[in-house]
């Protein structure tokens, strides 16, 4: 009598691989959805990019659930316990008011933005056509609603110290240097093509606001006695530096995938990287502008580091930045 088949195992396709899959590839296999398992809402209209496999795409820090979850809980911690610690009004005395004015007058608004890198997201992940980038970036998405709560949380610590921090929305809506970030991150929100949004937020313009954010304009902190933001920072800074490998790493897969979707990928980096630079150049541009006489550096040196590193990282993947002339800011 011949013995009854044994019903095909989900996991067989990570098991006709000729490496055995590891503990990330095995719990998000089908986590989100699987071909077959179509269900109406995805279609491969959804993107114009052409990926024989988007199965195959990886996170490239392997993040599951469990060890992402443990990992954000390490972050948390450190701000909590780096708020608490600095919790001293010792600490401010030498704080010079320049630069809590200036500080005053953008950053709580941009917990707006970051809002948007948490919607954006959500977007990606319910469009995206594998499990793999679903995953990867509905984390992305989360690390961003993060960074909204240390916005919030930040700006609570400087109230306590400084007045003032309590205008976010005022700020969005109305401060002249915030609108182009606003306007660019309402239209990032609504892109269609879910692929194009990952590399219009990750790819330009987090490759060319998060340095500056959270990195350059913290250092202008410390040269003016607040090492709050600094320390802060420096948490958010190590999860935008994974939001940079992961998206390198997902255009890296695409270019690789099919040859006409380079041209597709410089497109939308033709098209978004002119408002990215404006957006932030406008943003930080003035306010170091103004306390360059205090901290020595100067926003033209910083700002052309940066074009000079995104312009190494795109060549690295064989992408041009647009002339300089279109830019925003000149240098
Ligand atoms: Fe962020
Ligand atoms: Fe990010």
């Amino acid at each position: 009598m011949a013995r009854a088949k044994k019903p095909k195992s989900a996991f067989g396709k990570l098991r006709d691989r000729p490496r055995r899959a590891t503990e990330y590839e095995e719990l998000i296999f089908g986590l989100y959805w699987t071909p077959p398992y179509y269900m109406p809402l995805w279609s491969e209209d959804s993107t114009r990019v052409r990926v024989e496999s988007w199965q195959d795409f990886r996170d490239p820090a392997a993040f599951s659930y469990h060890t992402y979850v443990l990992r954000r809980a390490q972050d948390a911690e450190r701000i909590r316990g780096c708020l608490d610690t600095m919790n001293q009004p010792d600490l401010f005395q030498q704080t010079a008011s320049p630069w809590i004015d200036e500080l005053n007058g953008f950053y709580p608004a941009l917990r707006y933005y970051e809002s948007a890198g948490c919607m954006a997201f959500h977007d990606v992940k319910s469009s995206a056509l594998g499990e793999y980038v679903s995953h990867a970036f509905s984390l992305q998405g989360f690390d961003e609603f993060g960074h909204v709560c240390h916005n919030v949380d930040l700006c609570r610590f400087y109230r306590q110290h400084f007045g003032g921090f309590d205008r976010a929305a005022a700020i969005w809506d109305e401060a002249p240097d915030v609108q182009p970030l606003r306007r660019l991150v309402e239209d990032l929100m609504v892109i269609e093509d879910w692929a194009e949004a990952i590399v219009a937020f990750d790819f330009v313009l987090e490759q060319v606001m998060e340095p500056i954010y959270l990195v350059e304009w913290p250092r202008l902190g410390l040269r003016c006695g607040d090492p709050v933001l600094w320390s802060v920072s420096q948490v958010m800074w190590a999860q935008e530096s994974y939001h940079a490998d992961l998206a390198r790493a997902f255009v890296k897969y695409v270019l690789d995938a099919h040859a006409e979707n380079r041209s597709l990928v410089q497109t939308w980096v033709d098209r978004w990287f002119p408002r990215a630079t404006e957006a932030t150049s406008r943003l930080f541009g003035p306010a170091f502008d103004r306390l360059e006489e205090s901290t020595g550096i100067p926003f033209e040196t910083v700002w052309t580091d940066r074009l000079k590193a995104i312009e190494t990282t795109y060549a690295e993947l064989s992408l041009e930045i647009p002339s300089t002339s279109s830019v925003g800011r000149s240098v």
